[in-house]
Parts: C-alpha cells; sequence; structure tokens
C-alpha cells in the first residue's frame, strides 16, 4: 500500500505518491485535461460533513437545509438534494437553481432582508416550506402578495439575537448594528403583527448569528435568547412549530478549531432538552461546514517575479476566482500539487487582475517554478459562488471526484460568453 498523508481537517485530500489526491484522483491530469483555473471538489468530503450532522441530529426531528450561497453550482445542489436536505435560499435566483437541480421545493426556507414581490410570488407559486422574515415591512407586503395569489405563506421571523459570534466584522450577522433580523426587543410585536395578518401563518422562529464560528459558547447563548422568545410567543398564544438555529459552524483554514457538528450539536440538543424544548421539529441552515474543506481551486504558476520587498508568485487564479483574501484578508492554504525543483522563497501569491488588492496569500514559503500547479485549500465555499467576470476573466471550470471518477460539472467561461448578453448600439 502507498503511503498517504492528509490534510489537517481534509480527509478527502491527501498526498500520495508523488502528487497531491482528491480522493482516488491525482490532481495534475485534471489540471491538464480542463486547464486551470481548475475547482475540484470531492463529493466523499460533502456526504462526510453532512454525516457529521445527521449523527448530531440523531433521533430527532431535523432538516438540514443547505445554505446553498456558500456554492450554488447545481452538481452540488443535487448532490445535497439527493442526500435529503432541503436548501435556504436567498433569492429567485437560488429557488430556480434548486428546482434545476431536483431539489424538492416544499423543503425551501427563504432568508434575506430584501426579497422582492416577484421573488415572493416564484416561492409562493412552488410551496416552499418557509419564509424567514426579517423586518415587519416585509410582513406587510408578503401577506399582501400572499393573499392576492389566494394563498397563505408560512413564515418564521429572523430575531437579532445580540450575540457576539467573535467572527470577520464582515460575517457577524446577528449583533444589534447589524441589519439582519428583528431586535429582541420588538420581536413580541412583530410576531403579534405577522399573527393578525390575513395572508400569514406563523410556523417558526429562526436566527443566524455569523459565519466562520469556531467556539460553541455563542451559539449556546444565541440559543438561550430565542428559547426565551418561544415562551414569551406562545405564551402570548402564538403557536412555534419549528425553530431554526441558522448555519454558522467554521472550518479548519489555518490552524483553526471549530467543534465538530455532532459535538456542537451534542451540547446544543442537551441545552434544548434542559429547557424542555428538545423534541420541536427543529431546523439549521449549514454553508461553509458542508462545503468548504471538500474543494480546492487548482492555479498555474505563470512567472516569478523577484523584487527588492518581496517575491512574486504570478498565477493564472485571481480575486475573481477567490474573492475571500480581497474581501476579508481571508487566509486559504496554498500548497503544490507536485514537489518541484523551483526556487524556495518567501512569496506574496498574486493573480493577474490590474488592483493590489488582488492577492491569494502574503508571505508563503514555496518552492516553485513557472508551469508548476499549486492548489489553494478549502476552496469549496464562497468562492465560485462569490466569482464575478472583473477584467472580463471568464469563471473556472468545475469538476466534482466522486471516487476514481471525474465529472466535469462547469465547463470554463469563454470570453464570448462573459459579453453574450450585450449589445453595440
Ligand atoms: N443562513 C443565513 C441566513 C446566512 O446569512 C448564512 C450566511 C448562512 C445561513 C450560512 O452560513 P455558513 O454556515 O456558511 O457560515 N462570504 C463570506 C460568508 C458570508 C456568509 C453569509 N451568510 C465568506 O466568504 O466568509
Amino acid at each position: 500500500m502507498t503511503a498517504t498523508t492528509e490534510l489537517p481537517g481534509q480527509p478527502h485530500i491527501h498526498y500520495s505518491v508523488d502528487q497531491l489526491h482528491v480522493e482516488g484522483l491525482p490532481l495534475s491530469p485534471l489540471a491538464c485535461e480542463h486547464g486551470t483555473p481548475l475547482f475540484v471538489y470531492s463529493k466523499a468530503a460533502m456526504l462526510s460533513a453532512l454525516d457529521a450532522y445527521h449523527r448530531g441530529f440523531a433521533g430527532r426531528q431535523a432538516q438540514i437545509c443547505y445554505a446553498m450561497k456558500a456554492n450554488s453550482s447545481l452538481a452540488i445542489l443535487q448532490v445535497f438534494a439527493e442526500a435529503g436536505c432541503g436548501f435556504d435560499i436567498v433569492s429567485g435566483g437560488e429557488l430556480a437553481r434548486v428546482l434545476a437541480a431536483g431539489g424538492d421545493p416544499a423543503k425551501v426556507i427563504f432568508s434575506g432582508v430584501g426579497k422582492t414581490r416577484h421573488e415572493m410570488k416564484q416561492a409562493l407559486q412552488v410551496g416552499i416550506a418557509c419564509f424567514n422574515v426579517e423586518s415587519e415591512a416585509e410582513l406587510d407586503v408578503l401577506s399582501e402578495v400572499a393573499k392576492g395569489m389566494g394563498k397563505v405563506a408560512p413564515v418564521s421571523l429572523r430575531v437579532n439575537p445580540n450575540v457576539d459570534p467573535k467572527t470577520h466584522p464582515y460575517i457577524s450577522t446577528g449583533l444589534k448594528g447589524n441589519k439582519f433580523g428583528i431586535a429582541h426587543e420588538d420581536t413580541l410585536r412583530a410576531y403579534r403583527h405577522a399573527a393578525s395578518l390575513p395572508g400569514l401563518k406563523v410556523v417558526g422562529i429562526d436566527c443566524h448569528i455569523g459565519s466562520q464560528i469556531t467556539e460553541t459558547t455563542p451559539y449556546l447563548d444565541a440559543m438561550d435568547r430565542v428559547l426565551d422568545l418561544v415562551a414569551d410567543i406562545e405564551a402570548a398564544g402564538i403557536p412555534i412549530h419549528h425553530i431554526d438555529f441558522g448555519g454558522g459552524l467554521g472550518i479548519n483554514y489555518n490552524g483553526d478549531t471549530p467543534p465538530q457538528a455532532d459535538a456542537l450539536w451534542a451540547q446544543l440538543l442537551a441545552k434544548l432538552d434542559t429547557r424542555g424544548y428538545g423534541q420541536r421539529q427543529l431546523m439549521i441552515e449549514p454553508g461553509r461546514s458542508l462545503v468548504g474543506n471538500a474543494g480546492v481551486c487548482l492555479t498555474e504558476v505563470l512567472y516569478l517575479k523577484p523584487g527588492e520587498q518581496k517575491n512574486f508568485c504570478i498565477v493564472d487564479a485571481a480575486m475573481n476566482d477567490l474573492p475571500r483574501p480581497a474581501m476579508y484578508q481571508a487566509f486559504h492554504q496554498i500548497v503544490p500539487v507536485k514537489p518541484s525543483a523551483g526556487q524556495d522563497a518567501v512569496y506574496d501569491v498574486v493573480g493577474p487582475v490590474c488592483e493590489s488588492g488582488d492577492w491569494i496569500g502574503h508571505d508563503r514559503q514555496l518552492q516553485v517554478k513557472a508551469g508548476d500547479v499549486l492548489a489553494v485549500l478549502s476552496a469549496g465555499a464562497y468562492c465560485m459562488s462569490m466569482a464575478s467576470n472583473y477584467n472580463t476573466r471568464g469563471r473556472a471550470a468545475e469538476v466534482l471526484v466522486d471516487g476514481t471518477q471525474a465529472h466535469l460539472i462547469r465547463q470554463r467561461e469563454s470570453a464570448f460568453d462573459t459579453f453574450a448578453l450585450e449589445q453595440l448600439v
């Protein structure tokens, strides 16, 4: 048997023989066949991340709604739909993707602060499970739209528990200063309002406090705050059928040590039991923790550019493919696909886009030469789904690996694709 070296937190991505593999497939031939930049995902990694949640919820009534904003490629949605997941969507576009991927609209919940009337209609037409409503004004509009269609919209109110998730400020969502959710102190009034509207039926309550959360305490605190509200709302005669605790569980990017989903939920369920809510219908909306460490982005080294203060390793992936470093100063590990006879030095790994903010990694020790292929790790979440065409760069291709089989799930966009909807005057 050949020795393999797993990457931390990524059991389906490993070095074996002479190079990095995703499941049973070496990555160099994939890069040759499909070109770079190329996203490569492991189906087994996604399913084992999902399994951790299933173990955590064994014996409970719980629906996992994959927060598809993390990665909304159709074949990825198909994997989760076939595994029984519902979807947390935030636009009519995402709903269209769920339907195209064979997802069940009855397991869809619709989050977001700015749903349009058109999107509400689309969702009511196909019969989604629930609208996660974020303001009293939205309640009025949704009721009116539903009534106009002769329907009743199932609603949950997203409450803002004012808990610090201890993550990057751009991805904290449950604090008082955030645009999300209904303030704790306004919740009861908003529920009374919802219950009074003819086009709505109150079915649940939800919260989501942020993303890339690596500690358990913020979840426990948020749960306490939400359960206090459930008690008040039910005391006011409004039954709450389900409780949705959102997503947010972090992954290991750079030695981060988030709890495993099953361990996290063991603690949260113990609290639910203690407070007498253990048998409620539960929902969660995980995104990153299901796909983040299931994907890598392969990129070719174009040029090495030594400088007085910095050495640059210029690669063919850029901020339009991997926007997280530029947007959040996020760290992604960068590793060689194969050992190289190149130059060992500390490099800034940067892309071809004309912005100083176009960097993928700062101060990385790498042994590389032009033509080598590097793998940017933890690239399964919030990379392809946030990719753009900036600098008229076509978006990358994507491959889903299942054992020793590679499926091309998205073709590389051509320059023509990027301007196909435009016209000259
Ligand atoms: N539910 C709601 C209402 C959300 O707003 C989000 C993420 C999720 C669920 C899923 O959270 P997750 O389990 O993936 O943490 N682009 C940023 C992350 C933005 C997250 C936005 N909301 C990044 O790349 O770090």
